[in-house]
């Protein structure tokens, strides 16, 4: 059984169709990269992965459960977590902080419980030691009380990863990770992404416009071009597909 199973997904913006009947499947444990032009549909696919967009028409099943129509918190809870294409850290607070942030129904913020700080000084301190373990998967730990706009831009990516961890997904989204990132820094994102794979079994997909970092990770590539899949293969007979080249290069 796939991990996530697309069937026939579809979603129009008026009279613009944006992913037009795209159906794949993504083994769990897979490094999978999705490319294609610019206003592809990448991004958009992504969304509807996430629950952030309803579907117009189709299917998304995700470990066996149909979550065609879930909410995002709802995705977010089956296994499905997310970075976007622009990073949307708090600059102002320290790595630690962005990482604890969006943790929700802590029992501390809740008027009924905050003055009964026994009832949740141990989940707090739980929900802190699991943000120092996802630092730590991407190696940020050193950097935990630096502010976040002081990181490099690498970090800074690295950080939204982190972020996206806490939940423990088993699915990560991510929306070019490396964009803005200087290259030999984006080839290290690219290796944490494959130590995450390699230490937790987390199953990636992941939009890039750089493929010849792209290429060296991926066991599966998908070329979107507007709204439908054109082409999917090993990464290796992609960029020697012909299709490709004329979609992307022109020529
Ligand atoms: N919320 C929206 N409302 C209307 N049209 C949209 C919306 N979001 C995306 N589109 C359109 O859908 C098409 C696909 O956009 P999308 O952002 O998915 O492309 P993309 O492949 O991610 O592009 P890029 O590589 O530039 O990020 C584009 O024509 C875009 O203008
Ligand atoms: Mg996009």
């Amino acid at each position: 059984m796939p991990l996530l199973e697309l069937s026939n997904i579809r979603k129009d913006f008026g009279g613009l169709r944006a992913v037009d009947d795209v159906s794949l499947q993504i083994p769990e444990g897979a490094i999978i990269g999705l490319i294609g032009p610019n206003g592809s549909g990448k991004s958009t696919l992504i969304n509807l992965i996430a629950g952030s967009e309803a579907l117009t028409a189709g299917r998304i099943i995700f470990a066996g459960d149909d979550i065609s129509d879930f909410t995002p918190d709802a995705v977010y809870n089956s296994g499905i977590a997310r970075g976007y294409q622009e990073p949307s850290l708090y600059f102002k607070m320290t790595v630690l902080d962005n990482v604890l942030l969006p943790v929700k129904e802590q029992r501390g913020e809740q008027p009924w419980h905050a003055p009964r700080w026994s009832s949740w000084q141990g989940e707090e301190a739980a929900q802190a030691e699991r943000a120092m373990e996802v630092l730590e998967q991407v190696q940020l730990v050193g950097h935990y009380d630096t502010l976040a706009a002081d990181l490099s831009g690498g970090q800074m990516k690295l950080l939204e990863i982190a972020r996206a961890l806490m939940g423990k997904p088993r699915l990560l989204l991510l929306d070019e990770p490396t964009a803005g990132v200087a290259p030999k820094l984006a080839y290290e994102i690219f290796q944490q992404i494959a130590r995450l794979r390699e230490d937790y079994g987390i199953t990636f997909l992941i939009v890039e416009h750089r493929l010849e970092i792209l290429f060296d990770f991926v066991d599966t590539v998908y070329v979107m071009h507007l709204g439908n899949l054109l082409a999917q293969g090993a990464p290796a007979d992609i960029a020697e597909d012909a299709t490709l080249r004329e979609v992307y290069f022109g020529d």
